[in-house]
């Protein structure tokens, strides 16, 4: 079959919910891809913040392996001793006390608003619901995470709504400040917003969110799954901001590609789930958690998260540089560790696609902020090569 046929017989029994490039992956290696044309591409989207390890890591592939001949499945009746040892290993980087396995991002969230509500409920009132969440912030699909999330966009259509949300201003305490009421019964942000355009707060904005719902005896939710295991240059963002939550949660990179999520709380409030309030079938099955164990073991082995803060800040650098040099075009280059955005002053759907014909995967978000998000083993040897193509690319859209 060749792309024409490919991309007919996918619209003929998929849900068009994805603007699809069109071309076929076929396999990965590290920081590449290959597609079904021999066509290789350097992958600067990591599957959206997946492919921490790059594709197809040997450590991943034969933890999987291994376990995928011994035990695939057994129901969350059981104990399993995979799914306890990445739990203790995410408690000791954390610093947290207790993990809830889920399937996805979207799913990790559903749990934490989950939880947070049921600790209110049951600890401080039951008129304690409202979560405040951010204008521009992303927390996933799910009806609740939908909700959550502050972009009409992604909401429309599917109201009404789970009742509860308040969208506050990211990076104005101020605007914080005015939506707690009574009610409030928990904070929910991303440390940097992904979706929402690779914005990085100021740098006392989240030690002023962590003192004002400790004051107020709030449950500051952070959800981490584009920015945590390791991306953000330590291995959970909060920690490079100075605090830490009572929630985190996590998915994306966790699994090395497999579908895992996580939900993480500290012991004040993850009382509040219990034998029968929450669950999932296959979360935290044995395979994915080889898998998360794989990718934790290897990141602290081969100090990846160092590699993040040190190559993202040199890609960030040479992004300005192009800042300079293409003024019109581009505006601002900014990011954290290997969470880097360049934001345009042109949609960058067209960008995008240009740098796909040369042979570099990236993407576009908010419209007009080109997204960055390697794997955490990207060389400077590679982004130079990036930013030669993007230079290229800038110099054509220029003309
Ligand atoms: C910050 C954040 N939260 C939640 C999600 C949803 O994750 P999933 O697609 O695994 O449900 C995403 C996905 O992009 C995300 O970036």
């Amino acid at each position: 079959m060749n792309n024409e046929q490919i991309i007919a017989e996918e619209k003929d029994c998929i849900f068009q919910t994805y603007a699809r490039f069109p071309f076929v992956i076929t396999k990965g290696k590290g920081m590449k891809v290959i597609d079904n044309n021999g066509n290789q591409y350097l992958d600067f989207l990591g599957g959206i913040a997946v492919d921490v390890l790059g594709h197809c890591h040997p450590k991943v592939t034969s933890a999987v392996r291994k376990q995928i001949n011994k035990l695939v499945h057994v129901s969350n009746l059981y104990y399993t001793i995979p799914q306890i040892k990445l739990a203790k290993l995410l408690c000791r980087l954390s610093g947290l006390n207790k993990c809830f396995f889920a399937n996805s991002g979207a799913e990790a969230n559903e749990a934490a608003i989950k939880l947070a509500r049921k600790y209110a409920k049951e600890k401080l009132g039951a008129d304690k619901y409202e979560i405040i969440t951010m204008k521009s912030s992303f927390h996933g699909r799910t009806m609740a995470a939908l909700s959550a999330t502050g972009q009409e966009k992604i909401q429309k259509g599917f109201e009404p709504l789970l009742e509860g949300f308040k969208y506050a201003e990211f990076g104005s305490i101020d605007s914080l400040k005015t939506l707690i009421s009574e009610k409030t019964c928990a904070v929910m942000l991303e440390p940097v917003q992904g979706e929402g355009g690779v914005k990085v707060p100021d740098a006392g904005y989240l030690k002023q969110v962590k003192e004002l719902c400790d004051e107020k005896n709030i449950i500051l939710i952070l959800d981490e799954i584009q920015t945590g295991i390791g991306r953000t240059g330590t291995f959970f963002a909060y920690e490079g901001f100075g605090i830490k939550p009572d929630i985190v949660t996590l998915a994306k990179g966790i699994g090395g590609g497999l579908p895992l999520g996580v939900m993480m709380a500290n012991n004040k409030v993850a009382f509040g789930l219990s034998a029968g309030s929450h669950g999932s079938t296959f979360g935290g099955g044995p395979v994915v958690c080889v898998a998360g164990l794989a990718v934790l073991e290897t990141i602290i082995k081969e100090k990846l998260t160092k590699n993040a803060s040190e190559t993202g800040a040199y890609f960030i650098e040479k992004l300005k540089e192009l800042v300079v040099r293409y003024k019109s075009i581009a505006v601002d280059a900014r990011g954290k560790g290997l969470m880097v955005g360049l934001e345009l002053t042109v949609p960058g759907k067209e960008i995008v696609n240009r740098m796909a014909q040369k042979g570099y995967l990236i993407n576009c978000t908010a419209e007009k902020v080109l997204r960055f998000l390697p794997p955490l083993i990207v060389t400077r040897r590679q982004i130079d090569k990036l930013i030669l193509a993007l230079d290229e690319v800038l110099s054509e859209a220029k003309l």
